[in-house]
């Protein structure tokens, strides 16, 4: 079945707003779950209906571990996002993804340890399929709109997500290369597996702001990310993440068609039906 989309916007570090949004107005949204980072940006593109949040909140005052990623997404769906792309800074665990360029995330590791990480708490048993925890139609979109904007792009990452706040020592960094990660990053994870919860398809764009810390020169000396290197490189690619969001946006197929995920809970609930009705 076709039907409109309205796609929410997760805005890491460095994307506050959406270019040509048009009817704005930012909205307070209640959730069983607390409270959001932020207001939800309401508008539209064309025919487009659009919600923005800043995953951090304006002004930047809410740190990973505190993020309450179950309100967030659900005060996305309750704003009535059909789909969510998330914008996220990472570091680069490889030498082809250099600072500046933006990963599409296909798969993800998940080392959080302090996070609310699902709705099903009590007294239903739920278990959804993580196994292809991205959405593939709205991954593609994405990629294709950086590279319509002239961004560059590495397609098919795999994020590892930590705790933090602390960066990685460099154990830790080759560690994840061996394991098979691509990008670092502190936030996209319990969000992607809420979203996946909450049905919502889910893609992530990574912007890569630094190499993180398992880089040696040929003198055996290495380089550590820092938080004014992950500034100053967020703030040169702002300008394209923005473009790249509106270009994401009005590149929208007319109608939106039904995907699997809308549907994810379908077969996954494992409670007896009489125990939960
Ligand atoms: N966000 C941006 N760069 C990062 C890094 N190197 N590690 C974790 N999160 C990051």
């Amino acid at each position: 079945m076709a039907s409109e989309w309205c796609i929410g916007i997760i805005g890491g570090s460095g994307l506050y707003n959406i270019e040509g949004l048009e009817d704005e107005q930012w909205i307070a949204i209640d959730t069983p779950w607390g409270e959001p980072s932020d207001e939800i940006l309401c508008g539209r593109i064309g025919d487009v209906k659009v919600r923005f949040l800043p995953r951090h909140g304006r002004g930047h005052p809410i740190s990973p571990t505190e993020l309450n990623s179950r309100a967030n997404v659900d005060a996305l769906k309750r704003a009535g996002c059909t789909d969510i792309l998330a914008i996220s800074a990472v570091g680069s665990l490889r030498e082809e993804i250099e600072p500046g360029r933006f990963a599409v995330v296909e798969q993800f590791i998940d080392r959080t340890v302090k996070r609310e990480s699902t709705y099903f708490t009590s007294g239903l048993v739920t278990h959804v399929s993580m196994a292809d925890p991205v959405c593939p139609r709205l991954s593609e979109m994405a990629a294709k709109a950086i590279s319509a904007c002239r961004g560059k792009v590495a397609v098919g990452a795999t994020y590892i997500a930590i705790e933090g706040p602390q960066f990685s020592s460099r154990a830790e960094s080759r560690l994840y290369r061996q394991w098979g990660a691509d990008v670092i990053g502190m936030t996209a994870m319990p969000e992607a597996k809420l979203a996946r919860e909450a049905e919502l398809p889910y893609a992530l764009i990574g912007m890569a702001t630094d190499y993180d810390c398992w880089r040696v020169d040929e003198n055996g000396v290495g380089e550590a990310v820092n938080v004014a290197q992950v500034i100053a490189q967020m703030e040169a690619n702002g300008e394209l993440a923005r473009e790249t969001v509106a270009k994401f946006i009005s590149s929208l197929p007319k109608k939106r068609k039904a995907s699997q995920i809308d549907t994810a809970l379908d077969d996954a609930v494992i409670t007896a039906p009489d125990e939960h009705d």
